[in-house]
């Protein structure tokens, strides 16, 4: 079955959903504020009229989008449930009639009034909708194979480090809650578990969560993050100066800028989500800083620790860019998303291909953005929009005292793409793990970047010498392993998936 020939149907499906989920939807409880968290430096969401505008215009129905596709970086509280199928049968009708009514929309989640208490999206593996019997080709070999297959494509040393559950192809789908608060969280999936009953198991879970306090939107390693997620064309009102700007294709199955052209058109307006639960090594990484800090006129041993850090990333912790603010913080600049994402790496007194003084070529968001190092306009291929989130404690004394982890914490990784080969798996195999992008020698990514579990070698930390070596004994990341699920549209999940 291919797009063109089904397009009526769709349609025609799309608008019966639409109706049914204005209905049901009215009597849910309205809630005080919101389950998401929006840091000033984070680009506000569109508002509801904005985006319907926007994807009137662009023929994009929110309605029939799950809604953590499009959103970003902005859960407060939430859990991956990662289930089994282990009676198909009884599952599919439920998936109709218990599932379905619970999935959150795009829509739904642009303002406070019309957020659910809790967030529900759901996701099928490849071993997931064989399962279900759905046997159509989606188009994109990488969720074919599965992730367990791609763990040496990955850099992953071997699958010793990952979580057992993920080793292999037994998860068949993955469930997404999110709220502010747990105990929404647990009552939403005890009230689905009662409907579901014995269909499916669990087979393992991860709650994840907003760092506390002032750190929320930052990660373990301190770093504000999920500043710089692309603008989709159908969905952002205002992109951000600097914000890369997507066709809703990029993103989405079946929209316009997806590549493939062979996707059955139940998967239309879907998109695949790969997780990886990231280990961080927290209170190594900031020994590796104390260690080594960037010895520099007019910084003190501190503020040389620090900038090494800014430099790994490419981002300073209020996420200013280096780019922008190359020798100390600046919160203000961080704060402002006019201004934060608004550089190319690309300077009048510098020559582009060769200087790295305000921001090293293996700088995280220069390897996963290389922006400008590729020509201009930029390439609009190799874009994921990240949707991950925190998870393990907060550091304790302890742990800080010994440099050494004892309670496991990192980001349970998020990523929404068409296409797992020009998104996630290009940006962690083709830039991230090689040492030779942009340029010849450069280094791996000092964060992300992975050899099997060998030392990585990156140049260009330090700004006075960026011919200089720097040698990395320690992953600070380290795979915990995960899988690669596709999140339809409601309309397949109440159609192609429940019959
Ligand atoms: C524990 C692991 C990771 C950490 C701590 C981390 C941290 C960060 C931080 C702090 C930023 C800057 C803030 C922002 O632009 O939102 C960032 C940006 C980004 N990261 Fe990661 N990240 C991790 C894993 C990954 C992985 C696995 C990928 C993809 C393979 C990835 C892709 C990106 C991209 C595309 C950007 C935006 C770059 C830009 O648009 O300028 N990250 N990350
Ligand atoms: C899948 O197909 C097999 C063989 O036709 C059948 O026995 C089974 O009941 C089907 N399962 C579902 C969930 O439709
Ligand atoms: C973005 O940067 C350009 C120069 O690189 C500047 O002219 C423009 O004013 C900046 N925009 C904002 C909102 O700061
Ligand atoms: C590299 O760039 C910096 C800042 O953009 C500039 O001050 C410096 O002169 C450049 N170095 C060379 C060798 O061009």
């Amino acid at each position: 079955m291919k797009l063109s020939i089904n397009l009526v149907s769709t349609v025609v499906l799309f608008s019966g959903l639409a109706s049914a989920a204005n209905s049901r939807r009215a009597p849910t409880p309205r809630r005080a504020s919101s389950l998401l968290i929006n840091p000033d430096a984070f680009p506000d969401l569109p508002t509801v009229q904005a985006a319907t505008a926007a994807a009137d215009a662009a023929g994009l129905n929110l309605d029939d989008i799950q809604g953590d596709v499009l959103i970003g970086m902005k859960k407060n509280q939430e859990l991956f449930y990662f289930f089994s199928i282990a009676d198909a049968v009884d599952f599919k009708p439920k998936l109709a009639s218990d599932i379905v009514p619970l999935i959150t929309t795009t829509t739904q989640l642009l303002d406070v009034s019309t957020e659910p208490t809790t967030l529900v999206n759901i996701a099928f593996s490849q071993s997931g909708l064989t399962t279900l019997n759905v046997t159509d080709a989606l188009g994109d070999s990488a969720f074919t194979g599965g992730q367990f297959k791609d763990l040496k494509t990955l850099g992953d040393p071997g699958s010793t480090n990952w979580v057992p559950e993920f080793a292999g192809t037994g998860i068949h789908g993955v469930l997404l809650f999110a709220s502010d608060t747990v105990d929404n969280i647990n009552t939403a999936v005890a009230g689905l578990e009662a409907a579901l009953g014995d269909s499916i198991t669990k087979v393992y879970s991860l709650q994840a969560a907003a760092r506390p306090g002032s750190e929320a939107g930052h990660e373990h390693f301190g770093f504000l993050d999920g500043i710089s997620n692309p603008a989709i064309t159908g969905f952002t009102a205002n992109p951000m100066p600097g914000q890369s700007v997507l066709n809703a294709g990029a993103i989405l199955v079946g929209e316009t800028g997806d590549t493939v052209t062979t996707r059955p058109a139940w998967a239309k307006d879907g998109s695949f989500l790969v997780f990886r639960q990231l280990e961080q090594l927290v209170p190594e990484f900031n020994k590796f800083l104390t260690d080594n800090p960037i010895v520099e006129d007019g910084l003190t041993a501190q503020q040389g620790s620090d900038l090494l850090g800014a430099r790994m990333v490419g981002r300073w912790k209020s996420g200013a860019p280096i780019d922008l603010a190359p020798l100390f913080d600046d919160p203000a600049l961080g704060a402002d998303p006019t201004r934060n994402n608004n550089f190319t790496f690309a300077h009048a007194d510098s020559v582009l291909a060769t200087n790295q003084t305000r921001c090293p070529f293996s700088a995280h968001i220069r390897k996963t953005r290389p922006r400008a190092d590729l020509g201009t306009p930029e390439e609009t291929v190799h874009h994921i929009m990240r949707a991950g989130i925190p998870y393990g404690p907060e550091v304790s004394d302890a742990e800080a005292a010994s440099s050494t982890t004892s309670t496991e914490r990192g980001l349970a990784f998020v990523a929404y793409q068409s296409n797992i080969a020009n998104g996630f798996r290009f940006l962690q195999q083709t830039w991230a793990n090689s040492a030779n992008f942009v340029h010849a020698g450069v280094g791996v990514d000092p964060v992300i970047g992975a050899l099997a579990g060998a030392q990585r070698v990156v140049t260009g930390l330090d700004p006075t010498d960026s011919t200089k070596a720097t040698t990395l004994t320690t992953d600070f990341v380290v795979s915990r392993g995960g899988e690669y699920f596709f999140s339809p549209s409601l309309s397949a999940l109440a159609s192609t998936l429940s019959v």
